[in-house]
């Protein structure tokens, strides 16, 4: 079956007894057991079955099965926020001693969780160029316990050669972790990018329409976790890797940042619109970024399908030529970015990505406000550039309403 058909047909665990064709939303916290020695099985994880609802819930269990049927992936685990993807699965594999090499191009509270939340707990990030291969290779040795980067970066827009990466990683025994939140399993295959395990803030395209936060983590399960010296003490389980055995039986409990039933009701339904949302939205995006690409008060547009892109062999690639609804515009100054955000009727001043509503932010004034300059200069912020996420909105009413805020600096 295709992409949309396998997610809309995605099977229940088992058959609703009123017939409900869509996963009902179970909003209780505790499960009752006919006997003792069936609690005891089921909190052992010997029989399947939920226990109680920080642990898991059968809303939330539809909708990982969903994820699952969309990327291909071994197994999903859902949580409340793509941060809460981020920080479980290095929660999971990092310790006291070890290092990440990571791309130093990434969102504000990611970079803010390796530099400060992280460093605290004795693990130190590598900043690495992702262009630049031997500079990877060099910064891995014997203590990394994962690579780690944005599949195409927000909001500088950059992209890496994975495959290519995924290569190195693989003969040093090291896992390939990468934020894919801007670009769906409908326009890329992770897996057959070399990913070991994806973050995705389902907050954004897999939402659809903004409707609530969340988070997965997806495990292809190429990894052999007894390379980390963390997991590698663990049993063996049964049919999940260590990884994600550790995530559940371990790391989400006690962290308690748990998916809640209502969103995964709502990020289903998100799932199942998002390849015609993210198809058109994207049409959108490519289209007023080579509109505006030669405007004379525009000093550069970000948009990798763009020609004058230096990622556009690598996206054409890696995307099938459709790289999302995400595109950037640089001003001569920030006062003028002030000036043009300021005009703006049609398009709001907010920040999320992938809203049926198109949005415009300033990123190194908000998301990247509490960074010092030496921060945003590692972290590649630019005071002249708008980030846009495009939404659903009527193509001509968008670039008018960019016209006429141009007019105005
Ligand atoms: C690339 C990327 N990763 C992670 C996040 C964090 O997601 P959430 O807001 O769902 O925690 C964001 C949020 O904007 C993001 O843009």
């Amino acid at each position: 079956m295709n992409f949309s058909t396998n997610i809309i047909n995605t099977e229940f665990q088992k058959p609703d007894i009123h017939g409900s064709i869509t996963f009902p939303i179970y909003r209780n916290t505790a499960f009752e057991f006919a006997s003792a020695e069936e609690i005891e099985a089921a909190f052992r994880g010997e029989i399947p079955a939920h226990t109680y609802a920080r642990v898991s819930n059968p809303t939330v269990t539809n909708f990982e099965q969903k994820i699952q049927a969309a990327s291909g992936a071994k197994s999903v685990i859902a949580l409340a926020s793509g941060m809460a993807a981020i920080s479980h699965t290095f929660m999971t594999i990092a310790y006291a001693g070890c290092n990440i090499v990571a791309s130093p191009r990434l969102f504000g509270n990611t970079f803010s969780f390796f530099k400060s939340t992280l460093s605290a707990f004795g693990v130190e990030i590598r900043f690495v160029d992702t262009n630049n291969l031997e500079e990877i290779s060099a910064a891995l040795d014997e203590n990394t316990c994962g690579f780690f980067a944005e599949l195409l970066t927000n909001p500088h827009m950059e992209l890496a050669d994975f495959p290519a990466i995924s290569k190195i990683l693989r003969a040093k025994n090291i896992p390939m972790i990468i934020d894919t939140t801007l670009i769906p399993w409908c326009a890329f295959d992770a897996k057959k990018a070399g990913i070991d395990i994806e973050v995705v803030s389902t907050t954004k395209y897999i939402s659809g329409g903004a409707t609530g936060l969340g988070g997965v983590i997806v495990d292809y399960g190429s990894f052999d976790w007894t390379k980390n010296a963390k997991l590698a003490v663990m049993p063996e389980p049964k049919n999940v890797s260590r990884f994600t055995q550790k995530i559940r039986s371990e790391i989400m409990r006690n962290l308690g940042a748990t998916m809640s039933p209502d969103t995964a009701y709502l990020q289903s339904l998100g799932l199942e619109t998002l390849q015609v949302r993210y198809e058109h939205m994207s049409r959108t995006a490519y289209e007023l970024a080579k509109h505006f690409a030669k405007h004379q008060k525009i000093t550069r547009v970000g948009y990798t399908q763009l020609e004058s892109s230096p990622y556009k062999i690598l996206s054409d690639k890696l995307f099938s030529g459709n790289p999302g609804a995400m595109f950037t515009l640089c001003l001569a100054s920030k006062k003028d970015c002030y000036s043009f955000m300021n005009a703006l009727k049609v398009i709001r001043r907010a920040t999320n990505l992938f809203d049926n509503k198109t949005l415009a932010i300033h990123p190194e004034s908000t998301i990247y406000s509490s960074f010092t300059p030496e921060m945003k200069k590692t972290a590649g912020i630019d005071d002249t550039l708008i980030r846009f996420s495009v939404g659903l909105e009527n193509i001509e009413d968008l670039k008018n309403d960019i016209a006429q805020a141009l007019e105005k600096i």
